[in-house]
């Protein structure tokens, strides 16, 4: 055999060997291939060695030079192939990695406690009836107030009480707003807003809970936080009385806080309610208050269409952040929205 034989089909050796390495789509296919071209005993880069013997004494360093280069460029292109077929990660490879060590779990987040307690008590109610209503945080006066039979000079409605929004009317920015402006919008101090805006909706029977944030500017401390959260509850029918109020309260906290906790009204007073009274629980031996409630204002009935002559209800609003504090034992409200995963862990 000639070199230049020799040398021809040494190249077309490496390109068949390449071309099958790169073709070969799995493990399997790969070691046949491999057996194919580098197989010790019938490898065809075997056979072609035995070749060498056949060429000219003089040419035969230009012949095993060009077979080596050969050689490593087939083992190499096997070697390429290999690492492809293994996702281009060479782990074993790699000295400073011990698959036997344990992996990084990925940490994953859970839900708050104020949005698990939402939805305990909403099981809760739900199981009495009560179905979710919602309503918007930035409210209107004439729902946040005015329906709710909450004059223009009570004190509620004071602009330092209340966070009013800066709109349109105001372009300045300044609070130039007074309590009696029926057009600035603010950020809703009461879930109870949410019982104009259902009863303005639908016709009774009604018997609705909403659980939302609510505003108010107030400087924050263990038991005050700007923004907490309410369960406003609402039911309207024919013949409702305050012992049917107190039977769902008393309910209410036998199912969330524990069945020997027991219930007190206290006279109170609120625009939208009359009788009103403020709720308490009696809890490891003390009261505590948890909100208000009372029987439907005919005024507010009034004010969203309805005949105080023909339908009664009441209403209640609690604090969640209270509830929740009480159930789990959290003394500062600051706690749960500060954002430390130390202290949101534990639920
Ligand atoms: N909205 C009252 C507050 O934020 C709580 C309240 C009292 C709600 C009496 C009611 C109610 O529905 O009947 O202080």
């Amino acid at each position: 055999m000639s070199l230049d034989q020799f040398l021809t089909r040494l190249d077309q050796l490496q390109s068949d060997a390449e071309s099958a390495f790169t073709s070969a789509s799995d493990a399997a296919a790969l070691e046949e291939a491999r057996v194919t071209f580098l197989g010790a005993k019938k490898g065809q880069l075997k056979d072609i060695q035995k070749m060498l013997g056949g060429i000219e004494k003089a040419d035969k360093p230009a012949a095993g030079a060009k077979l080596n280069a050969v050689k490593s460029a087939i083992n190499a292109a096997f070697e390429d192939a290999q690492q492809n077929l293994s996702g281009g990660d060479d782990s074993g490879a790699d000295p400073t990695f011990d698959p036997t060590l344990p992996g990084t779990r990925p940490s994953l987040g859970h839900i708050h406690p104020i949005t698990q307690t939402i939805s305990h008590l909403t099981e809760i109610m739900g199981r009495m009836g009560f179905e979710v209503a919602e309503g918007p945080e930035v409210e209107d006066p004439w729902h946040n107030f005015v329906a709710l039979n909450i004059p223009e000079d009570h004190p509620a409605r004071d602009p330092l009480d209340n966070f009013y929004l800066a709109t349109a009317k105001d372009p300045s920015g300044k609070s130039s707003v007074s309590a009696g402006d029926e057009g600035s919008q603010l950020l809703r101090s009461q879930t109870s807003t949410v019982q104009i805006r259902v009863m303005k909706q639908v016709e009774p029977p009604i018997r609705i809970i909403s659980l939302g944030r609510v505003y108010r500017p107030d400087a924050p401390d263990a038991t005050h936080f700007p923004m907490f959260h309410q369960m406003e509850g609402l039911l309207v029918d024919t013949n409702v009385t305050m012992a049917n109020l107190k039977t769902v309260l008393r309910v209410f906290a036998n199912n969330y806080l524990g069945e020997d906790v027991e219930i007190r009204f206290r006279p109170s007073f609120f625009p939208f309610t009359e009788p009103s009274v403020e709720v308490d629980f009696l809890w490891n031996g003390t009261w505590i208050e948890f909100g208000g409630a009372g029987m439907i204002d005919p005024n507010v009935f009034a004010a969203v269409g309805y005949d105080p002559e023909k339908v009664s209800g009441f209403a209640f609003g609690l604090g969640v952040e209270r509830l929740c504090m009480r159930r789990h034992g959290i003394t500062d409200i600051r706690d749960l929205y500060s954002g430390d995963l130390r202290f949101l862990k534990q639920f």
